[in-house]
């Protein structure tokens, strides 16, 4: 079991135990979070998605920075389900037919291909709903104040200033061969930062943290936000569909402009890399407290699922 004190270093602080003991804590909520009751297809349509394994890194992150600024795990664990919710949603939704139109997802069939279109429809904009409701019912302890910058936060990382102004410049961009690298920084800064943002500031805020330490750990997020989005484009070239659970290859069969495609695959990985050293840069101050926020984006450029 991995200690919660602030005592570890860097040299003994064990990122895969960490990361195991905290997707369990996480699995356990998100399993109490969403019971099924009548009627019953849209919860087990939820369910499907919500409790189909993942990274959890989302919840991870909220946890990670709430912990980081003193606050305790029950406080954030709210907010850390509500995340995973929106960005469930997001899924289910991404790869509708009228999106990318994919058949697996986190490897097994997306949920339009178990349940039909027009009930995954609904289970996204259920979970979507759910989250923000969940966020304010469970969320104990905390003043109000810091729960609404929250769900503000959060409603603007979903929205149209978040992941739909990001989806939508991408959906716009496909078949496009002349996208500008600020164009698609435009769309993973949306489409994936955005949340990833979120996850990271929302668990700091429910923890007490400051101005200055909200304006760090956003440029932390923003950072391995891209960063995170850089190795999908790379791993989509490397991966195989066992290691990803989804399928390979959609960019270049799509003829989507990606990191790779502007840069290469090297220089790709370079690019990661050096986002990834700028985000850690910005937790100096933290001292040993820093370290699962360390590991997690050290591991982001070393994953490979
Ligand atoms: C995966 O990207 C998709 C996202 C990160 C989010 C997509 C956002 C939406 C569908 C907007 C949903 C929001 C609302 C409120 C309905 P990808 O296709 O590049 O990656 P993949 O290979 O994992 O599918
Ligand atoms: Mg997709």
């Amino acid at each position: 079991m991995v200690s919660t004190d602030s005592g570890r270093n860097a040299a003994t602080f064990d990122l895969p135990a960490y990361l195991a003991e905290r997707r369990a804590q996480v699995e356990t909520a998100l399993e109490r979070s969403l019971p099924v009751v009548y009627p019953e297809t849209i919860y087990e349509s939820m369910r499907y998605s919500l409790m189909a394994g993942g990274k959890r890194l989302r919840p991870i992150l909220c946890l990670a920075s709430c912990e980081l600024v003193g606050g305790s795990l029950d406080i954030a664990m709210p907010t850390a389900c509500a995340l995973e919710m929106i960005h469930t949603m997001s899924l289910i939704h991404d790869d509708l037919p009228s999106m990318d139109d994919d058949d697996y997802r986190r490897g097994r069939l997306t949920n339009h291909k178990v349940y039909g279109e027009d009930v995954a429809i609904l289970a996204g904009d259920a979970l979507l709903a759910y989250a923000f409701e969940f966020i304010v019912r469970e969320t104990k302890g905390v003043a109000p104040q810091p729960v609404l910058s929250v769900v503000q936060r959060l409603g603007k990382a979903v929205g149209a200033a978040g992941l739909v102004g990001g989806q939508i410049v991408d959906l716009a961009s496909e078949g496009q061969t002349d996208v500008t690298v600020e164009t698609l920084n435009f769309i993973h800064m949306h489409k994936t930062a955005a949340l990833l943002e979120a996850s990271v500031v929302s668990g700091a805020v429910l923890g007490g943290a400051d101005e200055i330490v909200v304006g760090q750990l956003t440029r932390y997020a923003q950072r391995i936000g891209l960063a995170f989005q850089i190795i999908d484009d790379v791993l989509d070239i490397t991966s195989t569909p066992e290691e990803l659970g989804k399928s390979v290859g959609k960019d270049v069969e799509a003829q989507k402009i990606t990191y790779p495609s502007l840069w290469g695959l090297s220089e790709s990985k370079q690019q990661a890399q050096q986002l990834i050293q700028e985000a850690k840069d910005e937790l100096a101050s933290f001292g040993d407290r820093r370290q699962p926020l360390v590991a997690i984006a050290d591991y982001i450029t070393a994953r490979t699922n």
